[in-house]
């Protein structure tokens, strides 16, 4: 009798985990290779022999991008930056870290940053900068780290309390990023702009009003809030952190932030993509999964208006996102994705990271030293980096461990 009862509860546990996974697969979308349609590719590389042919062309392929998909953002006066500083440095991790809370003052909104740096170290260090889901509470179970106010994700009533602290810290590996000897900025996103379709009139678009139809939507708002940081890390000497050698890293909607900010800003020196999918490092063109019209419909406000032209239309798109990859070039780049994330369409990811390959070796470096799809868990690291973690749509140790390893290569003093 009890070990009926206890093959019914593995079972009920079983299925419930699967109907999880299955939820985050949406019915009525393609999963299987042999349906994808035919597809060409444009070539990132057309008309370029030189890399002085490739400056011009790059200029042409973001001006696509900010266009056609994430919507150009407003010029900022850098010197215009207007900053409080934490009101209190405190240690944590058993004193390994110094945690501050400054808080930037854009227009139309307040970004309080979570900034972690080694206690120990001598001069300025390296760090990972990304926006954050659930507000900066969630990142690490500490009282000291102020709640946001305003809408966050998940809430009760959408609003934040003590009952959330840390319960996203599975996600943020702190303390190995410290270990480490890095440095870590997370931002609450929903700070720069509250992630619903309010009709763009919160957040920065609260200053800014109503964007254009080849104006930024809210993931060019975020990646805008994200080279904000770097302009008050450039300001700012005694942060205790390099900006020159700055990664900036996300997950999902969030590293469809990164890849943008990567594209958009050349002071980022490394752009992480974990699990980004449909509008980040997925090609588009396939459809496998997640597309182009579901994107532009149930997240009406993330890209920029012209995007809605392309929806059931991928083939006639003016780029597909492995031009978006080659927009970091020869800056390292690393796309991550999950076995078990087929929404997000990892074959479709790793492609693209190779379609970016061609100009990464016409610059001079190695790019993505693969021909095909790695196994699970086999990362390949060259100048771009690639990884299909075994488990579902998420942000791991073992992805940490990578992008750690990726950022010794690459942002570690020689
Ligand atoms: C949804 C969306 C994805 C996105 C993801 C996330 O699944 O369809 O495009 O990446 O949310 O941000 O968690």
């Amino acid at each position: 009798m009890k070990n009926r009862l206890q093959l019914v509860l593995i079972l009920a546990i079983l299925s419930f985990a699967v109907s999880r996974e299955a939820s985050a697969q949406p019915d009525g979308f393609n999963y299987d290779e042999s349906k994808v349609p035919q597809y060409r590719l444009p070539d990132p590389l057309k008309g370029v022999k030189t890399s002085a042919d490739w400056k011009k062309r790059r200029q042409e392929i973001l001006s696509l991008f900010q266009q056609q998909m994430f919507g150009m953002a407003p010029e900022f006066d850098a010197s215009k930056l207007r900053v409080s500083a934490s009101a209190a440095e405190h240690l944590v991790l058993d004193g390994k870290a110094k945690m501050t809370q400054p808080v930037l003052h854009l227009p139309g909104a307040d970004v309080q940053l979570l900034v972690f740096v080694p206690a120990k170290s001598k001069g300025p260090v390296p760090t990972f900068l990304g926006c954050n889901f659930g507000g900066n509470h969630t990142v690490l179970a500490d009282s000291r780290i102020v709640l946001p106010e305003g809408w966050v994700r998940g809430g009760k009533d959408n609003r934040s309390d003590d009952s959330q602290r840390g319960k996203s810290s599975s996600r943020w590996a702190v303390e190995k990023i410290i270990d480490r000897g890095y440095g870590l900025i997370t931002v609450y996103y929903g700070h720069i702009d509250p992630d619903f379709d309010d009709g763009f009139r919160n957040g920065v678009y609260s200053h800014f009003g109503q964007p254009k139809p080849n104006e930024w939507g809210s993931i060019a708002a975020w990646a805008w809030g994200l080279s904000r940081v770097l302009d008050y890390l450039e300001a700012t000497p005694t942060t205790g952190i390099d900006p020159k050698r700055v990664a900036v890293m996300g997950h999902s909607r969030l590293g469809k932030t990164s890849l943008w900010a990567g594209a958009s800003d050349e002071r980022f020196a490394m752009v992480i993509s974990n699990d980004s999918g449909c509008g980040g490092a997925a090609l588009s063109r396939r459809a496998f999964g997640e597309t182009v019209k579901r994107i532009n419909t149930s997240f009406p406000h993330w890209f920029c208006g012209n995007f809605k032209r392309y929806n059931g239309k991928e083939s006639e798109l003016p780029f597909d996102q492995h031009m978006l990859i080659s927009l970091m070039a020869p800056r390292p780049v690393y796309v991550a994705s999950a076995e078990g994330d087929r929404w997000a369409d990892p074959h479709g990811e790793f492609l693209s990271a190779k379609g970016a390959d061609p100009v990464y070796r016409l610059l001079g470096t190695e790019g993505l030293p693969a021909k095909t799809m790695p196994a699970v868990n086999e990362p390949v690291q060259g100048q771009i980096g690639y990884h299909m973690r075994s488990g579902k749509h998420d942000v791991t140790d073992f992805d940490w461990g990578q992008y750690l390893n990726f950022a010794d290569r690459h942002l570690r003093k020689k």
